[in-house]
């Protein structure tokens, strides 16, 4: 299993405050049965510079990096939606370690058109397949339509685990997952209390709903499609 989505490396973000914290975080979602992590701190573009951000992910990194057994970390970044971020020159660095997948986070409203023509303008840039980070927070303010016309540009969706808790929300959880609308699943965790790494809460309600057979292939599909994304 990967966990797609995370803020575990230390004092990047508003994630993990320590190398300790990091590696609880670490061994907790080794325990769960996560085998590979995404690391995807906060990406601001008003805040950095790409080389900077890369410069500091890799010495937060470096700091937790030989004490970490059994686990493929991957770098990557959750990428701050702007207007004009389609035409920033150092986004391909951006993308997940080793990928052409680019974890991006938009606006909590409805989104312009201008907006949706970024997404699109990137995904079809070449080079880069756009991730939407945590669908399940957007999904209310969008127009029908909005997410079937990103997936026809290649666009693929993460959800947060979270987005299995809660009867209403499971079932459409369920329902996207089925109608293959989420492809990855990320606990989004910061810290060990109030967000933790919880990509059990997905995993055990998706064997409940559909049984382990249905869990293990849908876990080769997320590889799949991270293989099929990988770069020289
Ligand atoms: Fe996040």
């Amino acid at each position: 299993m990967t966990d797609f989505h995370t803020h575990l490396l230390p004092r990047l973000d508003d994630g993990s405050k320590s190398p300790e914290m990091s590696l609880a975080m670490l061994n907790e979602l080794k325990r769960q049965g996560v085998k590979r992590i995404i690391a995807s701190p906060h990406f601001y573009a008003n805040d950095e510079s790409v080389d900077s951000f890369i410069e500091r992910r890799e010495k937060s990194f470096s700091s937790v990096k030989a004490e970490i057994r059994d686990l493929e970390i991957l770098l990557g970044a959750e990428v701050k939606f702007y207007s004009g971020i389609s035409r920033l020159q150092d986004l391909k660095k951006l993308c997940i370690e080793g990928t052409k997948l680019l974890l991006l986070e938009m606006p909590f409203s409805k989104w312009t058109e201008y907006d949706i023509k970024e997404i699109t303008d990137i995904a079809s840039s070449g080079g880069i397949t756009v991730v939407l980070a945590h669908i399940e927070r957007y999904l209310s303010f969008q127009e029908k339509g909005t997410f079937e016309m990103l997936y026809d540009y290649g666009v693929l969706f993460q959800c947060n685990s979270s987005f299995f808790t809660g009867h209403f929300k499971k079932s459409k959880a369920f329902k996207m997952l089925r109608d293959n609308r989420i492809h990855f699943i990320g606990s989004d965790c910061h810290n060990m209390k109030d967000r933790p790494p919880n990509i059990n809460i997905a995993l055990s309600a998706l064997t409940k709903k559909f049984g382990d057979d249905f869990v293990a292939d849908y876990i080769n599909y997320g590889n799949k499609l991270i293989l099929q994304n990988k770069i020289n």
